[in-house]
Formats: C-alpha cells, sequence, structure tokens
C-alpha cells in the first residue's frame, strides 16, 4: 500500500557550497517551507539571495519498505538542484516552481541510517526560466514548498485527471484516466477500481460513494497504461459555483489477486463549466464578468518560503477582502496549498507557465514546454483553473514555440483553453482566449475575442501607502474606471488589474527600494484606497462595506478640503455627518460608473475649506434596503492615539514551519490607520515561537506586519509591542 509521509522537518541548512565531508555541525536546522536568507521587506539587495546552498536530512526509513518504492517528492525548490541519496546522484532539476521527484530506492539503506543531500543553487540562471533577460520581480532562494516521502507498490497509480462532462443536463459525465506504472520486471494485471464520492462527511463520518466501476489493467514489464474509465450514469450533481464551490471526491485504487495495492486517496474536483466565448467568459452557463487582480507569490522577509496558512490567507484576502472573482497567478505556477484555497472558497484562476518577456534558446525553451507540461499535469483537477497561459509573459511572438504549447496544452489538457499574455494587439493569436496587458489607462477595443484583460494600471501609477491622500484616491479611482470599462463592454471578458500586493523587484524596476508599489494592497497585505474599491464590490450579502477614501485631514490635498469626499461602499445609499451636524444623503455615481455592480459614491460640494471651521469627526452611515447597516467614523484630532496589534490566527501548530501574520498600526481614536505615523515599534516574543521581520520596525504608512513562526513545542506565545508616546500593547497564540 502507498504510504506519504510529511518530510518538512528535520534538515541542516548551509548557506555555501560544501563537500560532502563537511561537518553537519557547520550546518543549522531547519524546517521546510524554508528561504536560503531572511530580508527585510525592502531595501536589499537580490544578490543576497543568489547563492548555492546545501541542504541535508540525516534519516531512517519511518516504515519498512516491504518491497515498495520509496520516492522523495519535492513541491519546489528554487532555482535548480542535484540531489544526492548516500553520496550517490539522483538526480537534477531545473526550473523553481514546479514540483520533482526522485526514486530513491536503489540505494536507500533499509535498515540503517541515509543522508539526502540537496546542493540547491538560487542564482538568477539565465538557462533557465524566467532569467536570461531582466524580470520584475525576484525569485529567492530555497526549498520553499514541502517536501513528502511517497511509498509506493511497484505497480502503482502515477496519475489520476478526471474531465467532467455535460455537467448542465441531467446526465452528467465524468471522464477519468488513470496512469498505472508498472516498475516491476513482469508484467501486472491488476483490477482498477475508481469511484466518486460526494464529498461531503455522513452523519456516520463517511462519504457517500456516487459511482464507482472497476476495470482490468494489463501493465507491462516497466512500462505503463492509460485507461479512461467513463461514468455516463451519474446522478444530478451539485455544480462547483462561485457562491457555493461545492466538491466531489475521486478515488482510484488498485488490486491484485485480491489485495489491494495501491490507493491513491481521494482528492477533491468539481462539477463545472468554463467557457470564453466572444462575447464573454460563462461558468455553469452563466455569463460573469470577471474581475480580479495578479498576485506573486512572495511575502516580506521569507520571500517565496510561505507555509500552508499564508498560502491559504492570500486566497482569503483576494476573494473576500478583495471582492475578487478571479486571480492570475503571474507569473508561474503557484503553490498547491493556494490553488487548494481556491478551490474551496471558489475562486477562479488563470495559471501560466514561468517567464518574463524573454524567450532564450532551444534549451531554455525546452524546459518551457516542460513547464506546460508540469503545470497541467499538476493542477488539472483543480476546478478554479480555468485557463492556461503559456506563453512568456509579455513575450514577443514566436510562432513555433507557441503552436507548439498550445498543442502541448490542448493534449494534456483537452477541458481548458489556452490563454497567452502579450501587451500588444498586432500579435500572432494562437491561444484560444487574447489574454491582453491593457496599460493604456483605458480599456481598449478588442481586435481578438474571447478578449481578457490581464494587467492594467501597476507602473503607470505606482502608489505607496503612504503617499499623500490625492494619489491614494486616484490610484483607487484608476482601479474603478477600468473595472467599470471592462464590466460595460460586451466583447470584454473582464479585467485582472496589476496587481494585488506590493512585490520585491530588481533594481531596474520599482521605486528603488527593491519594492514595486503597485499593490492595491501593501506588501502585507494590508489595504490601500484601492483594495477598498475592490472590497465594495463584494456582495452585500457577503457583508456590506463602507470606507471612506480619506485621511480625513482638512491640508492634505492641493489646496486643501476635501472635494469630493470619496466613499467605495455597496450600500445603497450612505448618509454623512460632522459632528453632530448632518450633511446629506447620497447616492452611487452611476453617471460616472454606470456598469460597476457598486459604484463609487463622489460627494461633492462639503465646502470644508482649508482651516475652515466646520472641521469635526467624520460620521458615515450605509444603508441597504432603506435600513442602516453600517457606520464609520473617523476622528478629526489628528493625534496618535493607540498602538494595534492583532494576529490572524490564535493558534499555531508546533511543527517548526507554521506562520501567522502579526499586524501592527497606530490609529486615531475609532481605529483608522494614521498614514503619517512612521515611529519605531518594538517587540518581545515570550514563548515557543519566533518573530520574523524587522524588530524594531520603524513604521510606513501607519500600518505593517512581521510573522511569527512555531517552533516544535507547544505552548502560549505573547508578543508585546512598544512605541513611544502610546500604551503597550499584547497579543497571545497557543501554539497546539
Ligand atoms: C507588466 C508585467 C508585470 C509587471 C507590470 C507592472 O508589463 O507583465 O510583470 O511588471 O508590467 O506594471
Amino acid at each position: 500500500m502507498r504510504s506519504i509521509i510529511p518530510f518538512n522537518d528535520g534538515w541542516l541548512y548551509y548557506a555555501g557550497d560544501v563537500t560532502a565531508d563537511a561537518l553537519d555541525s557547520q550546518f543549522q536546522p531547519v524546517t521546510l517551507p524554508h528561504t536560503n536568507v531572511v530580508l527585510p521587506h525592502h531595501n536589499f539587495d537580490n544578490l543576497e539571495y543568489q547563492f548555492v546552498s546545501t541542504y541535508r536530512k540525516h534519516f531512517r526509513l519511518p516504515e519498512a519498505r516491504d518491497g515498495r518504492r520509496v520516492y522523495v517528492d519535492f513541491d519546489g525548490a528554487m532555482i535548480a538542484c542535484e540531489v544526492f541519496l548516500n553520496g550517490r546522484k539522483l538526480g537534477e532539476n531545473e526550473g523553481g516552481y514546479l514540483p520533482f521527484s526522485f526514486d530513491m530506492t536503489d540505494f536507500l539503506n533499509e535498515n540503517g541510517d541515509n543522508l539526502l543531500t540537496v546542493r540547491l543553487d538560487s542564482t538568477e540562471r539565465p538557462d533557465i526560466p524566467p532569467y536570461g533577460g531582466v524580470v520584475d520581480y525576484l525569485t529567492f532562494g530555497g526549498i520553499y514548498r514541502d517536501v513528502n516521502l511517497r511509498y509506493v507498490e511497484p505497480v502503482h497509480i502515477a496519475d489520476v485527471f478526471v474531465k467532467t462532462k455535460d455537467v448542465l443536463t441531467s446526465q452528467p459525465k465524468a471522464e477519468v484516466d488513470v496512469k498505472v506504472l508498472n516498475q516491476s520486471d513482469r508484467p501486472h494485471s491488476v483490477e482498477l477500481l475508481v469511484y466518486i464520492n460526494d464529498g461531503q462527511i455522513g452523519a456516520d463520518g463517511g462519504v457517500k460513494i456516487l459511482a464507482s466501476q472497476e476495470i482490468s489493467v494489463t501493465v507491462p514489464a516497466g512500462g505503463e497504461s492509460i485507461t479512461t474509465v467513463l461514468f455516463d450514469r451519474l446522478p444530478p450533481v451539485r455544480l462547483w459555483t462561485l457562491e457555493q464551490p461545492n466538491r466531489y471526491g475521486l478515488a482510484a485504487e488498485l488490486s491484485e489477486n485480491g489485495m489491494t495495492i495501491d490507493d491513491n486517496g481521494a482528492f477533491p474536483f468539481g462539477f463545472r463549466e468554463a467557457v470564453f466565448r466572444d462575447d464573454g467568459f460563462y461558468l455553469n452557463g452563466e455569463k460573469v464578468k470577471l474581475r480580479g487582480l495578479n498576485r506573486h507569490q512572495t511575502y516580506p522577509y521569507i520571500g517565496a518560503a510561505a507555509p500552508a496558512r499564508l498560502q491559504r490567507k492570500d486566497a482569503d484576502i483576494i476573494k473576500y477582502e478583495l471582492g475578487c472573482n478571479i486571480v492570475r497567478t503571474s507569473h508561474y505556477p503557484q503553490s498547491p496549498h493556494f490553488l487548494n484555497r481556491c478551490d474551496e472558497i471558489g475562486l477562479l484562476v488563470f495559471e501560466e507557465i514561468p517567464g518574463w518577456q524573454h524567450i532564450g534558446d532551444r534549451d531554455w525553451q525546452g524546459i518551457s514546454l516542460r513547464d506546460v507540461q508540469g503545470m497541467i499535469e499538476r493542477d488539472r483537477n483543480h476546478p478554479s483553473i480555468v485557463l492556461w497561459g503559456v506563453r512568456i509573459n509579455e513575450s514577443q511572438d514566436n510562432e513555433a514555440l507557441y503552436t507548439a504549447t498550445n498543442a502541448l496544452a490542448h493534449q494534456l489538457d483537452p477541458t481548458r483553453q489556452t490563454g497567452g499574455v502579450r501587451y500588444f494587439q498586432n500579435s500572432q493569436f494562437l491561444e484560444d482566449v487574447f489574454t491582453f496587458n491593457d496599460f493604456s489607462n483605458g480599456v481598449q477595443e478588442p481586435e481578438h475575442t474571447p478578449h481578457l484583460v490581464t494587467e492594467f494600471n501597476g507602473h503607470m501609477f505606482p502608489t505607496k501607502s503612504w503617499d499623500n491622500e490625492e494619489r491614494q484616491l486616484e490610484h483607487a479611482l484608476r482601479h474603478a474606471r477600468i473595472q467599470d470599462k471592462a464590466a460595460g463592454m460586451g466583447n470584454v471578458c473582464g479585467a485582472i488589474g496589476w496587481c494585488a500586493f506590493d512585490y520585491n523587484t530588481h533594481r531596474e524596476f520599482g521605486s528603488g527600494d527593491r519594492m514595486c508599489y503597485h499593490g492595491v494592497s501593501d506588501i502585507f497585505r494590508l489595504p490601500k484606497f484601492a483594495a477598498y474599491f475592490y472590497e465594495s464590490q463584494l456582495d452585500p450579502s457577503v457583508r456590506p462595506v463602507l470606507r471612506p477614501a480619506t485621511f480625513w485631514t482638512m491640508g492634505d490635498r492641493s489646496a486643501g478640503g476635501i472635494n469630493p469626499l470619496v466613499i467605495f461602499s455597496n450600500c445603497d445609499e450612505v448618509e454623512v455627518f460632522f459632528g453632530d451636524e448632518r450633511f446629506g444623503k447620497f447616492q452611487p455615481d452611476r453617471q460616472e460608473f454606470p456598469n460597476l455592480p457598486h459604484p463609487p459614491f463622489q460627494i461633492w460640494g462639503l465646502n470644508l475649506l482649508w482651516g475652515g471651521h466646520k472641521y469635526a469627526d467624520l460620521r458615515v452611515v450605509g444603508y441597504i434596503n432603506g435600513q442602516p447597516v453600517i457606520e464609520q467614523r473617523m476622528e478629526s484630532y489628528g493625534v496618535p492615539r493607540a498602538l494595534v496589534l492583532e494576529v490572524d490566527d490564535v493558534e499555531l501548530h508546533a511543527d517548526g514551519a507554521d506562520m501567522t501574520r502579526l499586524v501592527f498600526k497606530i490609529v486615531d481614536k475609532f481605529g483608522n490607520r494614521l498614514p503619517y505615523t512612521n515611529q519605531p515599534v518594538t517587540f518581545e516574543i515570550d514563548g515557543p515561537a519566533e518573530l520574523i521581520g524587522e524588530n524594531p520596525f520603524a513604521l510606513m504608512g501607519g500600518q505593517a506586519a512581521l510573522y511569527v513562526k512555531a517552533r516544535h513545542e507547544a505552548g502560549t506565545v505573547t508578543i508585546r509591542a512598544t512605541t513611544p508616546r502610546l500604551v503597550p500593547v499584547t497579543v497571545t497564540i497557543q501554539i497546539q
């Protein structure tokens, strides 16, 4: 039988290239996911992560082998590595964004000690995508995703791909391709059992089997077989939708002579139909206007080495805090944890291969084709993924390469369309969907359909969370105007803005501090005004949103005053008060924004003049169906009132890798961040966890974050933060 055993723990790490005789005492113990260097959140050099490092893991087999093959499965290591077991080379991998595996069986010491060594090259290798030219993001280094041990019988299931069909009819179908591998030296005849469960735990603690099929399969010695199993008599199914992302389970088992020899464990999938047409994107037959943001997988301090919890949190932020229905994984395949969460919550995904403008030589292109294959084979069971990006982001046309990537994508996954992101319209259209980066500060009339805007804004209007109110407001309104325009164009499937979060970059880009301030949220995933615009597009049934896009100061805008007062909200009406004085009730601005589900409110004529006497606290009340449902206040006093400290999670696992975000802000008395507070905040931690990040932190934008990382012990962790002139604050986390 198969066993999957987490292999993240107990590694040794050395930040250099050492020979096999180097002493373990030179190494430091680490747990994966791991970054090869912890950095400040900006103002560092990308050379700092570019080196060769060495990882070792001493282990004894955690289970007896009993004739099984033993693999080590890496989810991702940046950017190339050689892997050795007990001094013998298992193999190499090139490319940092996709999984790779080695069969260790032949070199294992079954009853004794083993040493696995990874020589990891994290330099920006020009022979490996995305490198060779300049790139506007950083790749960082380390074995930055999970590693598992996998025991399988010599005859085992190597891959399962489920394709759903006719899902909108009363006779939905599922066609399942199962690849069985035979690593033995004789042919095997096995029984393959495939079943679909309803994905819901019933009262008896089990799941209900909807359908199952058994088929005999013969696999040649040292070969493989692919069997297609068709389920064409399924009962009606619950569709995977944005609101109710229903998932079913698909399991495959092998038996031989009545004994089960493999069971790959049920994995989730969904019944849904996603198609881009000339007149828009359709999910389950209904037109859905796509409104999204691009996401880079990098984080402050830890590069790309974010554990599952942070990956999942990003999906939640994009769906629930930024109100998006789609995310583009710019510009590479991202963490399985992130994608799993997109499946769970109903967030659509456009996933693409690694690369940025540059196309390399034949070998480089060979890696790119392998990336297409690796991405699709890894991810084609995710219901959230609706489009494959099979072109190097913003590269020039290349007929041979892109004919090949498209053909490969269609062969590996006949159920999904392809896109390929470019920034010019007179481009050879070899994909199914014309995915276009439109930096015109509008939405260009499509020359090709189906047409999806895959980037806009970005470097055209970089905006920091401590920029003045006018700039932050204009940044937000640019997003609002373009989303409005895209929403109104029948031949545009939607628009995915650049981008969700500020990100670290090379010196050829960004603001000189190795940061592109292109996010609607900052690098800590904390909102700027533009984030409020996205949030305000949430359906009010999710929650009412009411966000005045102002710092409520009399003299921060040119010439003073606050005219117009812009409020991002999904309410029907807002009522505005200055202190006790009622200014009036207002409707959303449907004139400037006729197509948005929830247009911003633009309130003119406040008559709050420079030095004007009316300046008092702001109070805004939001109404839905005539009822007040939400209220926001902003203080006119202008001095910091409190230091606020919050954690996203109050419990962590004692696995040595789990992390949560520790947010701190300096706020007015109603909890609004004060963007120009830049004093140092100092942290002390007590208990079995570490703080990751700058300490003290010189605040910028009135808000920032560190991470709290669990060790291997359970216990209570208390974090205390202090800053001059404000009351110290603490938070507590339980490590379980
Ligand atoms: C695009 C590119 C993105 C990012 C963006 C900044 O050209 O595809 O990766 O650099 O510009 O606006």
